[in-house]
């Protein structure tokens, strides 16, 4: 929990202030109890359910030392890449607790999840269908499989983050799935046991998640008819969180009492994939206030932090609430600006704050999802360090890049 005590921000039990004094700036801190009681509360949610896989979409942020954590707590992983795969084993978890999205995975990546008996691929094209049943084949193998389904049903969400509509490159159409039912059952080395769907993230309302369950609900029972023995559904992610504190976060209660009781009558195995709900309020960056500058009547807070060590501004528009370290009674309005040579490097636009001055502090907060990892070297800058707090304690648990580790790669 970050959150001003005595008009100081804390997180959990610690004065961000003292960080700021130890970690070089930029960087990012996480809430180790936060993540575990969002862990706890989603478990809870899905607790009247009798069988329940909760695989953790690894992109949101994938620190080995977050993963092992999650893993302590019995969850699962979804992941798009065998780099996620070997990430979650590598800190401790099981292949079995795994599922495979994602819209172009290659053959070696097939080959190796396969190798690896991963829980299953959830198939997002017919070639890729072919192409797990060839791999399976030479492998001697016969592997377990979900059809991504695009129940086209609108999230309500960034468009840039709506995967479950017609024209979305997501999962299949209801119309191709039945158009290639029979081939889909003539290949004997993938056992269709699933249907998954994700139909988009930072959704607040829990009402498309309900319309597509019930999407699902009839085409499971249509390809049942068909010959399938479909035994489990995969219901994605999307749970979104409140990035301004004035709003709240997903209609939970809602979800319960309508998909939580649909799921419950229709008696299957269940998935869920949430990522950004785990970790996103668990995090903020925090950054150093460079300079202060007033230009035709606008005053600028330039951080020392950037759009490459959070995109999430520059690229989705995102809202997120910017916090000094130390509340004062003064406030002005600002931009919040980075130091990358990029116009949409901002983080806030006119925003009231509390009074900031050069060497100030300040964080950006709900920054655990979606931040550090699509974090990158543009600019030539370093990757950052990401801190983990518990408690009174403080911890690294991703040391900043030096200029080496940046460079290291090149060839000369
Ligand atoms: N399952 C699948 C198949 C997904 O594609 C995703 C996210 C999730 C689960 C997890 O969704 P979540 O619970 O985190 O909403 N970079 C964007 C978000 C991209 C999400 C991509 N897929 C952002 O910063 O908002």
């Amino acid at each position: 929990m970050i959150e001003y005590r005595n008009n100081i921000l804390m997180c959990e039990d610690i004065d961000i202030r003292e960080l700021a004094e130890i970690y070089e700036s930029p960087f990012y801190i996480y809430s180790r109890n936060d993540i575990l009681n969002k862990i706890r509360f989603l478990k809870d949610i899905f607790s009247s359910l009798n069988d329940v896989l909760i695989a953790y979409a690894v992109k949101a942020e994938n620190n080995l030392s977050i993963l092992k954590m999650m893993i302590e707590e019995g969850i699962g992983a979804d992941v798009v890449s065998i780099g996620e795969i070997l990430k979650y084993i590598k800190a401790g978890g099981k292949p079995h607790n795994i599922v495979f999205s994602g819209v172009a995975k290659t053959k070696e990546e097939i080959k190796k999840s396969i190798e690896l008996n991963i829980k299953r691929f959830n198939i997002e094209s017919i070639p890729e269908a072919v192409r797990i049943n060839d791999i399976a084949k030479e492998l001697k193998k016969r592997v377990k499989c979900s059809i991504r389904v695009n129940p086209n049903v609108d999230a309500h969400t960034h468009q840039k983050i709506t995967t479950g509509i017609n024209g979305n490159k997501f999962g299949l159409s209801i119309k191709t799935i039945k158009e290639n039912a029979e081939l889909l059952k003539s290949l004997d080395n993938i056992e269709i046991e699933s249907l998954s769907m994700h139909i988009g993230s930072q959704m607040t309302d829990a009402e498309p998640f309900y319309k597509a369950i019930l999407v699902m609900k009839d085409l499971i029972e249509e390809i049942k008819n068909m010959g399938f023995n479909i035994t489990d559904i995969d219901i994605g992610g999307g749970y979104g969180v409140r990035y301004n504190r004035d709003n709240l976060g997903f209609d939970f209660d809602k979800f319960k009492t309508e998909s939580i009781n649909l799921l419950k009558e229709m008696n299957l195995k269940v998935t869920t994939e949430p990522g950004r709900y785990f970790t996103a309020e668990s995090g903020a960056l925090i950054m150093r206030v460079e300079y202060v500058k007033e230009e035709l009547g606008r005053k600028y807070i330039i951080l020392d932090g950037g759009m490459n060590d959070y995109i999430r501004a520059a690229m989705y528009d995102a809202y997120n609430e910017i916090y000094p370290l130390v509340k004062k009674e003064n406030v002005s309005n600002y931009d919040f600006a980075g130091p990358i040579c990029e116009s949409s490097d901002f983080f806030a636009y006119n925003r009231e704050c509390s009074e900031l001055k050069e060497g100030d502090y300040a964080a950006l907060l709900d920054a655990g999802a979606y931040g550090f990892s699509m974090a990158s070297n543009y600019n030539s800058r370093p990757l950052i360090s990401q801190i983990m707090i518990d408690k009174d304690k403080h911890y690294i648990i991703r040391k900043k890049q030096t200029f080496e580790d940046m460079i290291k790669d090149e060839i000369i």
